[in-house]
């Protein structure tokens, strides 16, 4: 499928901050290298990146009555953590404005989370997000070379990372981390 980036990057432009577009557009760039790298679709994960984060700045009793008004209902978990919001209501989102494969969907549903079984593109956005060029973190070195290697195994510091950082200030982490975090290294001791 082919898509019409520059009506996403208009989209995103309207709703973001510079800072958030600049971001998107970073993680836009590095997934197309990680597609290409890693044997995916350089376009629709180009595509993914531009959109992953288009409502990120929605207010929060904006993005309640979104779910209401388009029924999905957060379990208490996603309820207290507002950070997942915009993954959830964004795949809602570009479902119904662009109506794009379930790939591209998916990926940026789980953008954030990640979980059991990801497809290539869920990866390559997963990544894509931890590693683009406006990224600054301490570590975000390790996690480039991580990713020159393989996506697992930059997923899984990734994971650790998030999983260390949620627990630490005592914030809720999601079934579907905790989940991906397991898959992930119960894959690389098979190794
Ligand atoms: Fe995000
Ligand atoms: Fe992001």
């Amino acid at each position: 499928m082919r898509y019409n980036t520059d009506e996403f990057i208009k989209d995103i432009r309207s709703r973001l901050s510079d800072a958030r577009f600049y971001h998107s557009m970073c993680v836009a760039d590095e997934a197309m290298a990680l597609a290409k790298r890693y044997g995916g679709d350089p376009h629709a994960a180009y595509a993914a990146g531009i959109l992953h984060d288009v409502l990120k700045e929605q207010p929060r009793d904006e993005a309640l009555r979104f779910f209401a008004s388009h029924g999905v209902k957060l379990s208490p978990v996603e309820l207290a953590a507002p950070k997942l919001w915009h993954a959830i209501a964004g795949a809602v989102y570009i479902t119904e404005t662009y109506a794009p494969e379930q790939a591209l969907v998916d990926a940026v549903r789980y953008h954030t989370t990640g979980r059991v079984g990801m497809s290539l593109p869920e990866k390559i956005l997963f990544v894509a997000d931890f590693i683009s060029a406006d990224r600054d973190y301490p570590g975000v070195e390790d996690m480039r070379t991580r990713a020159k290697i393989s996506l697992a195994y930059a997923m899984e510091e990734g994971l650790r990372f998030t999983v260390y950082e949620l627990s630490e200030r005592g914030a809720v982490i999601h079934p579907d981390t905790v989940a991906c975090y397991n898959e992930i290294v119960l894959s690389q001791e098979r190794k």
